[in-house]
């Protein structure tokens, strides 16, 4: 859930690690510090707040050194202050470390250094592994690395850490378990960081550690040994990721630009998948199951917030075209269950880091129980696809807004083809059906790029509701977790209270909010659930509630009632999702730039959720 970057080498290292922990804020932004070691000892500056007040605070202090390490928070342990801030030291101030994850058993660690004498200067888990690590030390007399290494198996939790010793300015150690950890390997340096946005601009060439290992890393040379003390012999990999994927190109937000990727990202997503005009579709990462695909009795999916509206989506698309049962899960509550599985269940794990905490555990439980796993994910190398049996990547590119858009139309991109995929294994398609359909879906780019196109309307729209302090989302069929959706970016970027519900469920309860006041989103495109939803759009009405509808190009008769009406292009009803979720993330983008939130950093968030 935090942001760490680790750099040693040739080249003066503040600039590096500063950009670097910039390039992660997205991880977490309650306060961020630096660590650097010149001839005149190790320098730390942190401060409570964005990466930008840390520079500020810093600009006129010492800051050469070609070792440092930095650290952005996003805040568990302790509030965000200054004191809370990493890097923290050991009792003698000799060693520093940066840590992105939680030590579970901090508290009975503590209470016996304690008793050894150690004092503690702020309330995190953090600083009572790196007194670990001192008094390890001291009591086995062993070098840093050994003393990391035996601190670091009478810990549990989770960790990415990195660790520095201000009297060897040499060396830098890192280690991780559970959390995501990547390390650049350039010509006499070496970078370390969450993800490799950090280290993109100077190598292509990184080592994704693994869990329970540890690296010893000098400017020239790089040791990894497993925590058992078996050495490995880590390979190196090339990155797709390209510099210009980083920057805003242009858009005021992050989150703009990811919402006009989208007719990009959905193509990357599909590009040699799908083969219309033979009516074939092909996943090339999930193949080898496609035996065991023919036979399994469901499919569970599990994931958390808007992976989790994929989900449900998948969960229409999979049941009505390859006719198999799929169940959907919260990760955090399937996790806790005693949940029923077999070795005939296919657990499909949806996530864009590819690190959330919770579904990385309740694919742990499923595996332990016998089934296999399918990884869906966006981030290359990250730890779900390598927990996972299968996957399939979504190739939506970095999505650096916390707020998800992007990553959630190509995870819809890639459940459509999964679901087409297994119809047609299983026979459950006619040849005709699907050619149909895949010559529908290889259009979807161009429809949605004709449904960015409302973008003003969406905007005086927005004016219109801003200032709203509640908000309804109603959907049925494969429009309900698009208005769950809805609602989610709503409150998390602009901080209104928004409900998504299915639109027939109304009238059980929510129907007693509406007033002249609250205005209701509704998806009321024309498929198969178009009149009912006219008849739920009727009973708002009655009861002098706001409409919003987005219809279809061309759509009469929802406008004679609707307040305000947004089109979408006409589309086969398994395209919905795809297109009506659009105009949503327009709205809620625009509403929160009215009401001066930040868009790329809503409070609170962060973009991985890394802890429980
Ligand atoms: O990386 P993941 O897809 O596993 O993340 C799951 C959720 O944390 C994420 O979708 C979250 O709900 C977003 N802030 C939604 O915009």
């Amino acid at each position: 859930m935090c942001g760490i970057v680790g750099y040693i080498g040739y080249r003066e290292a503040w600039p590096i690690v500063l950009k670097g922990l910039k390039r992660l804020e997205y991880r977490g932004y309650d306060s961020a510090g630096i660590a650097i070691i010149n001839e005149g000892g190790q320098n730390i500056y942190k401060k409570v707040g964005k990466v930008a007040a840390l520079e500020e605070f810093a600009e006129s202090q010492d800051k050469t050194g070609t070792i440092a390490m930095g650290h952005t928070r996003w805040a568990t342990h302790g509030v965000p202050s200054d004191r809370n801030s990493h890097p923290h030291t050991s009792n003698n101030n000799k060693l520093s470390i940066i840590h992105n994850g939680i030590i579970e058993n901090y508290a009975t660690l503590k209470e016996e250094l304690i008793s050894r004498g150690h004092e503690f200067k702020s309330d995190t888990d953090t600083e009572v592994l790196i007194h670990l690590i001192e008094e390890i030390q001291k009591i086995e007399q062993t070098d840093l690395l050994e003393a990391v290494r035996l601190a670091l198996k009478e810990v549990t939790g989770a960790y990415a850490i990195v660790i520095m010793d201000r009297e060897n300015p040499d060396q830098l150690i890192a280690a991780r378990k559970g959390s995501p950890m990547v390390i650049g390997v350039g010509k006499g340096e070496y970078f370390i960081a969450s993800d490799a946005t950090p280290i993109i601009e100077y190598t292509k060439n990184v080592i994704y550690l693994n869990d329970h290992e540890i690296a010893l890393v000098t400017k020239d040379d790089l040791l990894v040994k497993r925590l058992d003390n078996v050495v490995q012999s880590p390979l190196i990999q090339e990155l797709e990721l390209k510099l210009e994927m980083l920057e805003k190109g242009g858009f005021d937000h992050f989150m703009l630009k990811e919402i006009y990727e989208q007719p990009r990202s959905i193509r990357d997503c599909m590009r040699g998948r799908i083969y219309p005009e033979e009516g074939k579709v092909q996943l090339g990462g999930i193949k080898e199951f496609v035996e065991k695909l023919k036979n399994i009795d469901r499919i569970i999916i599990v994931a958390c917030g808007t992976s989790w509206h994929a989900g449900l989506v998948g969960e229409y698309l999979i049941e009505e075209y390859a006719r198999i049962p799929v169940e959907v899960e919260y990760a955090s509550e399937f996790r806790y269950r005693n949940p029923i599985i077999t070795e005939k269940d296919v657990v499909i794990a949806i996530s864009q880091s590819g690190e959330t905490a919770d579904t990385m555990a309740a694919i742990e439980m499923a595996k332990e129980r016998g089934a296999t796993i399918f990884g869906i994910c966006n981030v290359a190398g990250a730890s779900i696809p390598r927990l996972s049996h299968a996957g399939v990547y979504t190739h939506a590119g970095p999505e650096i807004g916390v707020a998800s858009t992007k990553a959630f139309t190509a995870q819809v991109t890639v459940l459509t083809l999964m679901a087409f995929y297994m119809a047609q294994q299983k026979g459950t398609i006619t040849q005709s059906k699907l050619i149909s359909l895949l010559t529908e879906l290889d259009s979807i780019p161009d429809k949605i790029q004709i449904a960015l196109e409302s973008n003003d309307i969406i905007k005086e729209v927005a004016a219109k509701i801003k200032d709203s302090r509640n908000c309804l989302f109603l959907g049925r069929g494969s429009g309900f977790p698009v208005a769950l959706e809805g609602a989610l970016k709503l409150k998390e970027i602009s901080y209104i209270h928004a409900e998504g519900y299915p639109a027939a469920e109304m009238k059980h309860g929510p129907i007693a909010l509406i007033d002249e006041e609250m205005p209701v989103v509704f998806i009321a495109t024309q498929n198969s659930s178009y009149e009912k939803v006219i008849s739920n759009i009727q009973e708002v009405k009655a009861r002098k509630g706001k409409v919003i509808a987005i219809v279809t190009k061309g759509d009469t008769e929802v406008k004679k009632m609707a307040d305000y009406c947004i089109e979408i292009p006409d589309a086969d009803e398994a395209f919905l999702p795809l297109l009506a979720t659009i105009p949503l993330q327009l709205l809620s983008y625009h509403i929160a730039v009215m009401r001066g939130c930040n868009v790329d950093q809503p409070r609170n968030l962060a973009k991985s959720v890394t802890v429980e």
